[in-house]
């Protein structure tokens, strides 16, 4: 409408001609259990938000990957390295770290929970001998994380409908 764009002191138009997206998010299953419920997890997601799904080899055991939605992509360990060959190729959780507005780990396992949770010393892991997974590389970059603890004493994932 015109007259209706905000305009400066100086009467400029300041108008930002981005287009409105849909959050990015990048939804993250550990190996808990309550993993059972991450393809919903992802078709409710889905509903409101870009999904892009991580998940760990334990959680693996507990996702039906043909329930996820058929427009989310599932990432694994093996992607990580199947896309990286040689310096200079792409780093696949940096990618994703570009991608995505903010990541949410749910179910979180008490052993990723274990590691996520010493997340600054994460930043220097050549020096801990630690093995991180594509999951846990994501986290050391993230600056927003959300969790759901995916552990025997709060399985509020696994008691959804
Ligand atoms: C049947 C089964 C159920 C499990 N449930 C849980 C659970 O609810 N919460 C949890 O923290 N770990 C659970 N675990 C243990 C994790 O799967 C195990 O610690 C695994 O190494 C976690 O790997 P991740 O954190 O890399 O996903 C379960 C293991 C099995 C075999």
């Amino acid at each position: 409408m015109a007259g209706s764009e905000p305009v400066s002191a100086e009467g400029e138009s300041m108008a930002v001609d981005a287009a409105p997206r849909k959050p990015r998010i990048l939804l993250a299953a550990s190996g808990s259990v309550a993993a059972v419920k991450f393809a919903n997890l992802c078709h409710c997601f889905s509903e409101w938000a870009d999904v892009r799904a991580v998940s760990s080899s334990g959680s693996l055991h507990f996702i039906d990957r043909a329930s996820m939605p058929k427009d989310v992509i599932l990432y694994t360990d093996e992607d990580e390295w199947s896309s990286w060959k040689k310096l200079g190729d792409s780093v696949l959780h940096i990618e994703l770290r570009k991608w995505a507005d903010i990541m949410v780990i749910a179910p979180l396992s008490a052993n990723t929970l274990g590691k996520v949770s010493s997340v600054n010393d994460m930043c220097s892991y050549p020096s801990f001998g630690i093995q991180f997974s594509l999951l846990e590389g994501c986290v050391t970059i993230y600056l927003h994380v959300l969790f759901e603890p995916g552990t025997t004493a709060s399985h509020s994932l696994l008691h959804q409908p």
